[in-house]
């Protein structure tokens, strides 16, 4: 049957300001893609509409996708006061009429959505949590599990109070019941007020593997944007050098890095070469007589010395 997905995007992205001052976190591009128009082209084909739960710079996120075509009706929810997670979804319930689907905006991840969906519709429960092991989970939220049952949930431990190294991987298929049960009107957040409570009472989890990345911080975006380019070949287009306003000179290194639209790399003043590393240039960005590694240049800025480590947009830098 048909799901309806609803996808939070309503968040500051605060850890990836100043980037985030001008561009939501949700229209930053991944691999030249802006990583919410990536998820939703990646649906299952049975998800026939999005609700896209928006606050913080609602209008730009809109604005995109009305000029695009994503093969389903997308529409965006917008509220007057960030709701949180939990507050979010529940503000979109109108618009949804069976199982919700709903995403943390700033995941990329090999999940296979129509096996979760499978196991979730196997045990009838309530809600199903995709759940993805790591090694350090105090910045996430951690499930407990007992077979396919959560437990036990708790959002971001203190070091050392994690029960297991399963996180909320941000993907969680929820019954009707579950949206009904979340306050309406307030700030909740879905983690800390609703998992907590439906743990041993019908939520489940869905471990995977493969891969997945949270791109919420300079380091994990720059992350996303690498596994992107070592899993599309299609990333580096042939000729790319001489396409539209793009230009490489010869005197220019690029090392896994992705390269926007309209940008300029090349040799400079004081040094007659430029080297980029494993950075992410965005739309317009220029970089001249520099060595540039593991930064983030935001659309337009220029930069002629040498930097590593940090993200740089027209409003200001941060070093990480
Ligand atoms: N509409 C709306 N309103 N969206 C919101 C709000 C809000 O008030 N607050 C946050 N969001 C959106 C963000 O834009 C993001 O897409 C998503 O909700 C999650 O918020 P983050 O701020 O990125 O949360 P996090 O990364 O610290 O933690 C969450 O994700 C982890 C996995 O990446 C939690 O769900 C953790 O439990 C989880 O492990
Ligand atoms: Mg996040």
């Amino acid at each position: 049957g048909r799901v309806e997905a609803i996808i939070l995007v309503g968040g500051f992205g605060t850890r990836l300001r100043p980037l985030t001052l001008a561009t939501p976190k949700a229209l930053l591009p991944l691999a030249n893609v802006p990583m919410l128009e990536r998820l939703v082209r990646s649906l299952p084909e049975r998800v026939t509409k999005v609700a896209l739960a928006v606050h913080h710079q609602a209008d730009a996120i809109a604005a995109h996708f009305a000029a695009i075509d994503c093969g389903r009706e997308v529409i965006t929810v917008p509220e007057t006061e960030p709701l949180g997670t939990g507050g979010a979804m529940r503000n979109c319930r109108e618009h949804i009429t069976g199982t919700a689907l709903v995403f943390n905006g700033d995941i990329v991840s090999s999940l296979d959505i129509e096996a979760m969906l499978a196991q979730h519709r196997a045990t009838g429960a309530l809600g199903t949590l995709a759940l993805w092991e790591v090694d350090d989970p105090s910045r996430y939220g951690v499930a407990e599990l007992d077979g396919n049952a959560i437990v036990g949930f708790r959002e971001k431990p203190a070091a050392g109070e994690e029960k297991s190294r399963l996180i909320n991987a941000g993907t969680y298929l929820l019954e009707p019941e579950v949206l009904a049960m979340i306050p309406a009107g307030r700030k909740v957040s879905v983690e800390r007020e609703i998992f907590t409570q439906l743990a041993s009472a019908g939520l489940h989890g869905f471990p995977f593997a493969g891969s997945w990345i949270d791109a919420g911080t300079p380091e994990s975006y720059l992350a996303a944007n690498a596994m992107l380019l070592e899993r599309e070949a299609t990333a580096a287009h042939p000729g790319a050098s001489v396409r539209g306003n793009a230009l490489i000179a010869a005197d220019a290194e690029i090392t896994s890095s992705i390269v926007g639209p309209d940008t300029v790399i090349g040799a400079g003043v004081s040094l007659d070469k430029c080297v980029v590393r494993r950075s992410v240039l965005l739309a317009g960005a220029s970089a001249t007589g520099a060595v540039i590694e593991d930064c983030i240049l935001g659309p337009g800025v220029a930069v002629g010395d040498d930097c590593s480590r940090m993200v740089l947009a027209a409003e200001g830098e941060l070093r990480f």
